[in-house]
């Protein structure tokens, strides 16, 4: 059955966003489907009348989100509506006034609706569904223009941009966040993120990074795509199409859009586990997003510290790590575009040279820290005690008006993902040297985890920030991170703040902000594998063949027998089938899906290191590149991929 025949396009076009004709929304789409429905003039459907007004009479509230339920006896119906996060009480009040007016047009007898405008989402159900996510049905879009330059480097800066407005959206009181990317001199990438306000930062989270990994799908090559759930949507264009704060909208180009809406009620599972359809959520996150990282911060609980006053001795620490500003000015010659090293999740880093000729890596960061002053200076000197050759060295802060500061010791060579990721670079790294850089990257981590006199887990281990010194060691980057920059929230002790890189994440993490050492364990065997395979998951990523993710890949070659095909051909000369075989099977103990049954770092360093010792049998692991596909419906339309990734999962989950 060709699922093409099913697809369902509609083309139409934008010629100016709304926002600047503003008097009527702008109709995307809607999704109400048939299998429930009531009878005309019903007590149901007062109640939804009763909501529909309620909701409209709200919708000049600032927040630009209101949810309410009507509830008689034996019929309840709950609604929400959600404005974009750009949009002024004015062009809210009117979209959720044409929402609430086409509703019972558009949806008669419909007992769940979905409708997107441009601007607002109306969404109602007879059953309850505040606080969780619904990430189905979808609605995908995309701009019919082609990218045309860099593509590649197109499809790393946008899934580095999504990934940071996952982030900041998620941890918006609004949640709400957009972006923008400078792509090249003539280009700009704008992007956009929004949860519904009624879910917790970790849920909107995991909603977000379902929507994102569904653009690679839906987008690919294009210079825009959206992805709209009930919960949360993203879009990206390389124009502005939110309203900016400050400066005029820009006139815009005409933008043909094409709607391939998925009514996908099942995820596609084999597994018995009441989890499956979550891990094949997160799968689909992986498959595509894998490539940038950036695994989260979550909250580091309070340390005891913060109450207590800082000792004399911790005192002379302090003043010994304290650099400031016009040292370090001098330093980085101000911030000089030239020294810039890098950009990474929290700011900028500079290259910066002392007075005394030592060499610095200046880390400017783009956020004060949360936390006060005192509490911040004595996460400083915890962080600047863990002290390892696999480790880059913090030397100490500045922390002047404006300014927030790290020091650390300068590592000369790139990061690793600059080396594996592209194969002229990755000649260097024969298999002795990445068996080096593998055991190192453990060695850091197990004392990180063990031996150092604070437990500290990384949270955000990823091949960019594995740095490599003058002889190719491996030194691990960014830890502690979570620790200095602080937990906010007070007021709401509970409340999770998570920022990850989606493809390094471990399922635990990913889905319920729950982290321990045995994240950590599986974000290492994510680059364990992309260490050996020289693999990035998300450029090799070619969805039309339904090849799967690199855990999925190399989890079916494993139960096939083939695992040898993931080895990366320019280790052919260097690496013994045997030893390859080994630390696939090692990377695939790191990944499983239940945490208890990872092994702990320092077992790690010996499985490395002895060919004797007896691996067990790796359990199936959390990721597979499991997608949705069809149903039932009206529209009932599958996405091109949605079957031939029904299909993988089916030979991939092996027992
Ligand atoms: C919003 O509109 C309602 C009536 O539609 C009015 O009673 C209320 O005062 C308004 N609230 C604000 C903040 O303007
Ligand atoms: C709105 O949603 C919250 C959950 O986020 C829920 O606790 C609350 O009861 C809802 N309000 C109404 C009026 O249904
Ligand atoms: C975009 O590229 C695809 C193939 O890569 C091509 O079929 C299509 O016509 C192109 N669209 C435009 C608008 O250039
Ligand atoms: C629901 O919609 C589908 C597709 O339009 C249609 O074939 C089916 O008869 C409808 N079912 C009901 C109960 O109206």
């Amino acid at each position: 059955m060709n699922s093409m025949t099913t697809l369902l396009l509609i083309f139409s076009i934008f010629t100016l966003p709304s926002f600047l004709t503003s008097t009527k929304a702008e109709y995307v789409y809607n999704i109400c489907p048939n299998t429930t429905t009531f009878t005309p003039n019903s007590i149901f459907q007062s109640n939804v009348n009763h909501l529909l007004s309620t909701l409209s009479s709200n919708a000049n509230r600032s927040t630009g989100f209101y949810n309410d339920t009507v509830q008689t006896t034996n019929n309840a119906v709950y609604g929400l509506f959600l404005c974009r996060g750009d949009v002024g009480t004015d062009v809210c009040e009117t979209c959720v006034a044409d929402a609430t007016t086409e509703a019972p047009k558009l949806c008669p007898t419909e007992k769940e609706a979905v409708i997107w405008y441009d601007e607002c989402m109306l969404r109602y159900s007879y059953e309850s569904f505040f606080s969780t996510s619904a990430e189905n049905p979808g609605v995908f879009l995309m701009n019919a223009q082609n990218v045309t330059e860099q593509q590649t480097r197109f499809n790393q800066v946008l899934a580095a941009s999504m990934n940071e407005v996952a982030t900041e959206a998620a941890n918006d009181a609004y949640k709400f966040a957009t972006k923008q990317t400078k792509f090249s001199d003539q280009i700009t990438l704008y992007s956009l993120g929004q949860c519904t306000q009624d879910l917790s930062a970790a849920v909107c989270n995991r909603c977000l990074a379902v929507a994102i990994a569904q653009l690679p799908s839906c987008c690919s090559g294009k210079q825009g795509g959206r992805v709209l759930f009930p919960s949360c949507n993203v879009r990206y264009e390389i124009y502005p199409f939110y309203v900016q704060s400050a400066t005029a909208p820009k006139p815009t180009p005409t933008e043909a859009i094409i709607i391939i809406p998925t009514l996908c009620n099942n995820f596609v599972h084999t597994g018995r586990s009441r989890l499956s359809p979550y891990i094949i959520i997160v799968g689909s996150i992986l498959a595509f997003i894998a490539v940038t990282v950036v695994l989260g911060y979550c909250f580091a609980r309070r340390r005891a510290v913060r109450n207590n006053a800082p000792s004399r001795d911790d005192t002379k620490t302090l003043e010994s790590l304290q650099f400031d500003l016009g040292t370090i000015e001098t330093a980085t010659n101000k911030f000089s575009d030239n020294n810039k090293l890098g950009e990474g999740g929290f700011g900028v880093v500079f290259k910066g040279t002392l007075a005394n000729e030592q060499e610095i890596a200046v880390k400017r960061l783009s956020k004060s820290s949360k936390q006060g002053v005192q509490e911040f200076k004595n996460e400083v000197a915890l962080v600047a005690k863990l002290q390892h050759r696999n480790l880059v060295r913090l030397l100490g802060f500045c922390l002047e008006g404006e300014e927030t500061i790290l020091v650390y010791e300068y590592v000369p060579n790139q990061s690793l993902d600059y080396f594996l990721f592209e194969s002229k670079k990755r000649e260097r790294l024969d298999w002795s040297r990445r068996c080096m850089i593998i055991e190192g990257i453990t060695r850091g981590i197990v004392y990180l985890h063990e031996d150092s006199r604070l437990r500290v887990i990384h949270r955000d281990l990823k091949a960019s920030n594995i740095l490599l010194d003058e002889n190719m060691n491996p030194k691990i980057s960014d830890f502690g991170m979570a620790r200095m920059f602080g937990v906010n929230d007070q007021t709401q002790g509970n409340t999770k703040r998570i920022v990850g890189t989606y493809g390094y994440m471990a399922p635990e993490y990913a889905m319920e902000g729950l982290y321990s050492i045995k994240s950590d364990v599986f974000s290492f065997g994510v680059l364990l594998l992309e260490i050996i395979t020289g693999r990035n998951n998300f450029l090799g990523f070619h969805l039309t063949n339904g090849a799967p993710t690199l855990i999925g890949n190399a989890w079916k070659l494993w139960n096939e027998g083939k695992v040898l095909e993931l080895m990366d051909p320019l280790l052919k000369g260097s690496c013994s089938p045997n030893e390859f075989l080994r630390y696939v099977h090692i990377g695939l103990l790191c990944v499983q899906e239940d945490a208890n049954n990872r092994p702990a770092m320092s077992s790690v360093v010996l499985m490395l290191k002895s060919e004797t010792v007896s691996l067990s049998k790796p359990e199936r692991p959390a990721f597979f590149t499991g997608r949705c596909i069809d149903h039932h419906d009206q529209v009932a339309v599958s996405a091109h991929n949605c079957s031939v990734n029904g299909l993988t999962i089916s030979n991939v989950v092996a027992r």
